[in-house]
């Protein structure tokens, strides 16, 4: 026996730290004890800043960078909330209309200006790419979305998927660039379908193009007669609890020589990882998958590359949309989030920070972006 599996061996019989996938029903039932502690003290934390506690955001920050190194390193299994974070869910998204209530259908004026609303790269609610040279958030989009065509070989005359597609962000800028690229979207929440079809009607953007097709509807029951050439998901399947479910139907959306891009938050520990707090608050019933997660799975659609983009890119983006919120506040403030505005505003201040902080965590390699490209198994 060598000493690494030796050291498997004796790490099943001890709770908490390591892997939680391995160990024996005795250490695994301590371990998930320890995790209720764990989600008691968050919650007691967080709840007491969103009512008002006043601190310092340095006090917030050095809370969060001392307790999340500590858990990705030695106690990942800490970062699994609940049961049905470390495995798949009965549907493919479970609880979508909660969701879009708590969060995508929000008012899109605060989510747009938080997120940066130009005239080429709309509302993009997921990283972007500063290790590229990128002087500002817009810039970082750019530079995401240029990396996504190159890893997915995005050719002109490709007809394209966003399976998840936000304000159309990603659709617009690519139909930019490739004259003959038809795109479609799919996408449950209503407010930004309302953005993209005030888009559609509007010269200016290239979704008036009648290159570019929406469907507002759920993940769940998506069905397309056409098979296309390239499906891209983007910050989706942190919304996605069955894997099995979700590859098979985007297995029976793409033509037998397509090819898949799913990125996506990730982290690098044995099993997936959420929160209370922002299963509370911010995105009900997400979780992020572990890195090895996605190419796990062979059966309708298979791994052939993938890449794992360091958590500084998002802890970067995230700084640009906290800075934006807090400059907005003016217009901010006046919409109606259906409570107090006071509470709204520290919900999501504490989610910006614990995010940015996350992300930027030992140096970004433990909680990043995943890229994965697929094709038919
Ligand atoms: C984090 S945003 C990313 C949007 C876009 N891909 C981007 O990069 O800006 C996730 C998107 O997935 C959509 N979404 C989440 N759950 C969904 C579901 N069950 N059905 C359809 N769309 C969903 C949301 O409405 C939102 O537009």
């Amino acid at each position: 026996m060598t000493a690494s599996t030796l050291l498997q061996e004796i790490e099943k019989y001890i709770p908490i730290v390591g892997d939680i996938n391995i160990k024996s029903p005795l250490a695994y039932q301590a371990t998930r004890g320890a995790v209720e502690v764990v989600n008691t003290v968050q919650m007691a934390v967080a709840e007491a800043y969103i009512n008002g506690l006043e601190v310092p955001d340095s006090v917030l920050e050095s809370f969060f960078d001392t307790c999340m190194p500590i858990f990705f390193q030695y106690f990942p299994s800490l970062l699994a909330p609940y049961e049905w974070v470390l495995k798949e869910t009965d549907h493919l998204a479970e609880g979508s209309q909660q969701l879009m209530k708590i969060q995508y259908d929000l008012p899109q004026a605060m989510l747009n200006t938080m997120l940066g609303d130009g005239k080429l790269i709309y509302p993009k609610y997921s990283m972007g790419l500063w290790e590229k040279g990128a002087l500002n958030l817009e810039q970082s989009q750019m530079h995401m979305i240029d990396d996504v065509i190159e890893k997915l070989d995005i050719k002109d005359g490709d007809n394209i998927l966003d399976f998840g597609c936000g304000w159309a962000c990603v659709p617009n800028y690519i139909l930019s660039k490739f004259p003959n690229v038809k795109f479609t979207g799919l996408n449950l929440s209503h407010a930004q379908c309302e953005y993209i079809r005030h888009k559609m009607q509007d010269p200016e953007s290239y979704l008036s193009s009648h290159r570019f097709t929406l469907y507002e509807g759920d993940l769940n029951n998506a069905n397309f007669e056409t098979k296309f050439h390239k499906i891209l998901s983007i910050g989706v399947f942190e919304h996605v609890g069955n894997l099995t479910r979700a590859f098979k139907k985007l297995a029976s959306f793409l033509k037998d020589d397509g090819k898949v891009l799913i990125h996506i938050i990730t982290v690098r520990i044995p099993n997936n990882m959420s929160s209370v707090y922002t299963h509370k608050y911010i995105f009900p019933h997400g979780r992020y998958w572990n890195y090895d997660a996605v190419p796990s799975h062979q059966e309708d659609l298979k791994t052939i590359k993938k890449w794992y983009l360091n958590g500084s890119n998002y802890s970067k983006t995230i700084t640009n949309w906290l800075q934006n919120f807090d400059d907005n506040q003016a217009t901010i403030k006046t919409l109606n989030y259906g409570m107090d505005y006071a509470k709204f505003r520290r919900i999501w201040r504490f989610y910006l920070i614990w995010f940015i902080r996350n992300f930027a965590s030992c140096d970004g390699e433990y909680n990043g972006n995943g890229q994965f490209l697929m094709v038919h198994a």
